[in-house]
């Protein structure tokens, strides 16, 4: 009876303790208050990112050669350059470079700009975030532009966290201008994010050389780390996953990262936020953005401090 009681108690601590986290947790997971041209200038902060990693990797040169008006007179990025890139992987960043060329200019035509921020694209910054995900410093560091296999993981990062935002924006957003504009901004997001990951698949089981740990191993820890960050629980999974994370339970194999009835996760600005500044905290800007992000959404949590 006793034993029985002391188990009771337990229980009811540990089920305390789960609803604190809730409460605490909760609010953040949340959605947001935000006019339509809000929310589509704060998307507009991960197409600039977008824009100028894969311009640059692919041509060696970004928005300013291509189209300067765009970065509404906004700094350069910082540390980003040419990828040692086979000639595959090159055409097809080259192309998604171009498509997020597009997609500023749809955005400012149709909604008008804020400036690019501050962006940092150095070797430096990447091999932190992948020092994150795997938990220990890399030797030596991790650089994204080493070769074609690196560039794809460093991808990786990127245009799914634009993915899961739209899919977080669409159902937000009042005006249908502004609706059928989020709907191909995410078509051709997610084809960027299924091309990349089928590109690591195909490669999943080969060791990311000098490190030891597999394609997907990194893929698996990138996402383990957006998920933490994100603190919004599992809306991201890597390329080969525990059974009952693949599409009916059926599948270890992981090529689009979904939830159980295969819908796209999707994310709210703060949530994104604390995970591309690598912070965990949507008003302490770093990672990516290492002024924050602009447009109203992103400088009010900043000015929140
Ligand atoms: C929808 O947004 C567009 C573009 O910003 C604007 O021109 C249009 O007037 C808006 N329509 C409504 C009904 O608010
Ligand atoms: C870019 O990131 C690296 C690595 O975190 C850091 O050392 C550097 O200071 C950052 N640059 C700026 C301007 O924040
Ligand atoms: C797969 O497993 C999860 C729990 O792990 C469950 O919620 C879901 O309903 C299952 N899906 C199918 C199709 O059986
Ligand atoms: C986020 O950062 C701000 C500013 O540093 C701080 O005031 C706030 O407590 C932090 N929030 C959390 C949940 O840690």
């Amino acid at each position: 009876m006793a034993r029985r009681l002391s188990s009771l108690f337990v229980l009811l601590v540990l089920l305390h303790i789960g609803m604190a986290i809730l409460v605490m947790a909760a609010p953040s997971c949340g959605p947001i208050e935000a006019n339509d041209r809000d929310r589509i200038q704060f998307a507009l902060n991960l197409e600039f990112l977008e824009a100028e990693f894969f311009l640059h990797a692919a041509l060696g040169k970004g928005l300013d050669s291509i189209e300067p008006s765009f970065a509404q007179g906004g700094p350069p990025p910082i540390g980003a350059t040419k990828a040692n890139l086979d000639p595959v992987t090159n055409r097809i960043i080259e192309e998604f470079g171009y498509q997020e060329v597009g997609h500023v200019r749809a955005i400012i035509k149709t909604i008008g700009g804020v400036p690019r921020p501050l962006l940092n694209l150095s070797r430096d910054n990447f091999a932190n975030i992948f020092d994150e995900a795997v938990g220990f410093k890399l030797r030596p560091p991790f650089n994204p532009y080493a070769n074609s296999i690196n560039y794809l993981l460093a991808s990786y990062v990127i245009p799914y966290v634009g993915l899961v935002g739209y899919v977080g924006t669409i159902p937000s957003l009042v005006n249908s201008t502004s609706r059928s504009l989020v709907a191909g901004l995410l078509g051709v997001e997610s084809g960027q994010d299924a091309v990349i990951r089928t590109l690591l698949y195909e490669k999943a089981l080969l060791p990311v050389v000098p490190y030891g740990m597999t394609v997907a191993d990194f893929t698996n820890r990138i996402s383990n780390l957006r998920n933490a960050l994100g603190m919004c629980g599992i809306k991201d999974e890597g390329l080969k996953v525990p059974i009952q994370l693949g599409a009916e339970n059926r599948t270890e194999s992981n090529i689009l990262s979904a939830d159980a009835n295969s819908l796209s996760y999707s994310r709210t600005p703060p949530e994104i936020l604390r995970i591309v500044y690598g912070s965990g905290n949507e008003s302490n800007p770093g990672g990516f953005y290492p002024k924050g992000g602009n447009g109203r959404i992103a400088r009010q949590f900043l000015t929140k401090v």
